[in-house]
């Protein structure tokens, strides 16, 4: 199936159109168009707008783009999805991260199975167990109230709750210190640790599977120094997991009522929306979760039911394959201007990357067209100050996502104001660019030799016609959060989708796991040898023992 989408017909009109949309200028689009943003933007309410107008696309792009979606079967994919089909076929797993949203609470079958009431007992649970820690029916075992909730975890159990606990600073409870710790290198839990005072910590142990390397030896490591201070009876008062694998968690001795659940239905890096979110819970309060949650939905309602023209998540993902398949630019950068979403592009980067970075397609054979783009972000405007410099003049045009919120949520005289100035300026200078006419007469103006304006000249020019989408949200609050989440979430599903592989699969990363857990094995089991045995020809030796 996979194989053959080059010769789809809806795939070869869109080769065939890329070939003459090459050399038109975004430039004069605009001019020709003066209602050009309004025409290629779309709204979710007063939540989300997205403005796709800088991109080389017109009118029969557009249609073109949704005619292979439709070609691709996306929407049914996505109806499969949120039935709770098993669409995660190499594991036989539903993907049913959209249920654990599913404000409305219409049942969700799996094998024939509601999966709601058990959704809904674990957000009761997380409710209860919230509120205990938040009005200190929830003490340490000295009795003192938890002040600070170390999150332990990793990937998926790391960066998804805290890009959103960073994100929603404004909506922290006062007095709570969240931290979160995910790294093997002892320096991460050493350093949290070094702050906190095990009297009013609360550990949350979380892993999916509860086996995960990093997540167990930070587990081990904060558990060691909690007993050390404290005393081994005080463990059940400064722990508690959230995990699919019971088993695991009393076996490392977490009573199995202070574990929160989730389901194999739920990926790792789509898992906030699940007990994984317990850290922003604890962050911000269950109400604020809950309102993360609902802004999910509504956004997971909107890919239902929008039709293809308005639908925010289709329109993007077919964007990205437009700018990586058809023009030929392989990497996106997500910039949001907005601090908080400092870490946004780093849980992307899981979301997008572990689902589309695949070679394979759903049929086992090669889709034969480059899937998974390069993901990749900071802040702005601390990114202009890095890498822009790359996205304006490299060689190869970098697709941009610019974010930014209407309102700040911590206002400081200007600030704001000079910030989306900044943002429009840099997708206005990305489209526009400046021509080699424009630099020399910009030159002729100051005091420098004609020699000199030749020699300057060529290195002044900005290509231009760079695309870029801008997402603005009406603030960063937990219900925009969701939905801009969210749309992240469905845009990386339609691409999966267009190209035919499996997005809810990780394969990739278990060789690696592998081969250390070979390594780690053999080098227990050499001689550390005399003092003069450097490091490097240890670790030598262990890996060649590895490859037996
Ligand atoms: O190594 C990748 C991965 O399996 C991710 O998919 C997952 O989010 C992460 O490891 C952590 O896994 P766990 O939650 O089971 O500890």
């Amino acid at each position: 199936m996979a194989q053959d989408l080059k010769q789809l017909p809806a795939w070869t009109a869109l080769a065939k159109h890329a070939g003459a949309m090459r050399e038109v200028l975004m430039r004069d689009l605009f001019a020709r168009n003066p209602g050009r943003f309004r025409r290629f933007s779309l709204r979710l309410g007063e939540h989300l707008l997205l403005d796709y107008s800088r991109n080389r696309v017109t009118e029969e792009t557009m249609r073109l783009l949704y005619d292979l979606a439709a070609a691709r079967n996306v929407a049914a994919r996505a109806r499969a999805m949120f039935a709770g089909e098993r669409i995660n076929i190499t594991e036989g797993r539903a993907v049913l991260h959209t249920a654990l949203r599913n404000r409305g609470n219409q049942p969700v079958l799996v094998d024939g199975q509601d999966v709601m009431p058990a959704v809904n007992a674990v957000l009761e649970r997380m409710r209860d167990f919230v509120g205990a820690v938040h009005d200190g029916r929830w003490r340490g075992a000295t009795g003192k109230r938890i002040d600070t909730v170390v999150n332990i975890g990793i990937g998926g159990s790391d960066l998804g709750p805290r890009m959103v606990v960073e994100a929603l600073r404004a909506d922290r409870k006062p007095g709570m210190r969240p931290f979160f710790v995910s790294n093997v290198d002892g320096a991460d839990i050493g350093w949290v640790l070094a702050e906190a005072n095990p009297e009013t910590t609360l550990f949350v142990i979380a892993s999916k599977t509860f086996t995960t390397q990093e997540t167990m030896a930070n587990a081990a490591s904060a558990r060691e120094w909690l007993a050390g201070k404290l005393g081994e009876g005080a463990v059940p008062n400064h722990f508690v997991a959230v995990s699919t694998n019971e088993k695991g968690v009393t076996a490392f001795g977490i009573d199995a009522r202070n574990m929160f659940g989730f389901w194999d239905w739920v990926g790792g890096r789509y898992s906030l929306w699940s007990a994984i979110g317990l850290p922003i819970a604890l962050a911000i309060g269950f109400e604020g979760f809950e309102a993360l949650l609902c802004g999910a939905h509504a956004m997971d309602r909107h890919f239902l039911e929008a039709p293809p023209d308005e639908n925010l998540p289709l329109t993007l993902g077919l964007i990205g394959i437009w700018n990586a398949n058809f023009l030929g630019f392989p990497a996106v950068a997500v910039i949001p201007y907005d601090q908080g979403l400092h870490r946004f592009a780093a849980h992307l980067q899981q979301v997008d990357m572990e689902s589309n970075g695949k070679a394979v397609g759903l049929d086992g054979r090669a889709p034969g067209v480059a899937t998974g783009p390069v993901v990749f972000g900071e802040p702005g405007t601390n990114s202009q100050h890095a890498f822009f410099q790359l996205i304006h003049q490299g060689p190869v045009p970098v697709p941009v996502d610019f974010i930014a919120p209407l309102e700040s949520r911590k206002p400081m005289g200007r600030h704001h104001e000079l910030l989306l100035a900044n943002m429009l300026a840099q997708g206005e200078a990305l489209m526009r660019g400046k021509t080699e006419v424009e630099v020399r007469a910009e030159l002729a103006t100051q005091k420098i030799s004609a020699a000199a304006i030749e020699a300057l000249a060529p290195h002044k020019v900005f290509g231009g016609n760079r695309p870029s989408n801008t997402i603005l949200m009406k603030s960063v609050d937990p219900y925009c959060l969701g939905a801009l989440t969210a749309l992240y979430e469905h845009k990386v599903f339609v691409q999966g989708a267009v190209w035919g592989i499996n997005s809810f699969d990780q394969w990739g990363v278990e060789l690696g796991k592998q081969l250390a857990g070979d390594i780690l094995e053999a080098w227990k089991a050499l001689d550390p040898g005399t003092e003069s045995e450097s490091l490097v020809e240890l670790v030598g030796r262990a890996q060649q023992k590895g490859r037996g």
